[in-house]
């Protein structure tokens, strides 16, 4: 290597140090973006921009569901909150399952997350956390675990209020997510198959594959 070159390396070393450390910025105190069980929600939250409908636009890790939603309502004197979540299979635009979680109020904005537990019989129970909602009710992003004793898994979500979102945009939101939070590593981030088709009725959902907009592999296209 010659002399310009080291320099040249050196110079794109202390570069990338400054970059990082600007964008660091609400990572963990190690420097390193947060995991779910670190990261603390916000002690505030305004459940009217949660209210309403939501699509799921991009997970981490990739899950075997299309068109995935969840509505969500109060309920019982706005004590509770309801999800309901509707999805299809992958490739398919029929919405086959609906099922639904309650959620007390309160527990939103506990610093060690809230519990979802869904009615179907398949599911275990997932500790969520609300990284954030975009108060134009835009984007809400949001990340989960299941405690060790089951599996230790966790996912990053981010749900859009359209059912298809810009990908430019969205791609913005998932950079931003990847900076700060280790479930939303650019490698695992994978889009949410959806479509204009994603309906409930057997007679206009059409299962045919070129219906399904929006499945970019996120996989490998980024400099790690
Ligand atoms: C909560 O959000 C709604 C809808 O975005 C907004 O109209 C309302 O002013 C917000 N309330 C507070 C206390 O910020
Ligand atoms: C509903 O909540 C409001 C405000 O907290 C309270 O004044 C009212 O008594 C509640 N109603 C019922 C039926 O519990
Ligand atoms: C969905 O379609 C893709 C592309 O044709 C295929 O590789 C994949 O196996 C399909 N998945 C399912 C669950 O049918
Ligand atoms: C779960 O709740 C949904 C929505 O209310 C309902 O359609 C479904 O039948 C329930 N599933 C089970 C297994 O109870």
């Amino acid at each position: 290597m010659s002399k310009h070159q080291q320099f040249l390396y050196a110079l794109l070393a202390v570069v990338s140090v400054l970059v990082l450390s600007v964008e660091g910025q609400g990572v963990g105190v190690d420097g390193h973006p947060v995991t779910c069980p670190e990261f603390t929600p916000h002690s505030e939250l305004n459940i009217t921009e949660l209210v309403g409908v939501w699509y799921g636009a991009s997970r981490s890790p990739a899950h075997k569901f299309a068109c995935v939603e969840m509505k969500v309502a109060l309920t019982k004197n706005d004590t509770m909150v309801k999800l309901t979540t509707s999805h299809a299979a992958l490739n398919s635009t029929l919405l086959n399952t609906v099922k639904e979680a309650m959620v007390n109020v309160a527990d939103l904005t506990n610093p060690n997350g809230f519990t979802v537990l869904y009615n179907s019989t398949d599911e275990k129970p997932f500790i969520y956390k609300i990284i954030e909602i975009d108060p134009d009710k835009k984007y809400a992003v949001m990340c989960g675990y299941t405690s060790p004793e089951i599996g230790d898994e966790s996912f990053g979500l981010i749900m859009t209020g359209e059912r298809i979102a810009d990908k430019k945009w969205l791609q913005a939101i998932k950079d931003e997510a990847s900076k700060r939070f280790a479930d939303f590593a650019k490698d695992s981030v994978v889009d949410i198959q959806q479509s204009d088709k994603c309906a409930s009725s057997a007679e206009v959902a059409v299962p045919v594959l070129s219906t399904i907009l929006g499945v970019v592999y996120s996989l490998l296209r980024f400099m790690h």
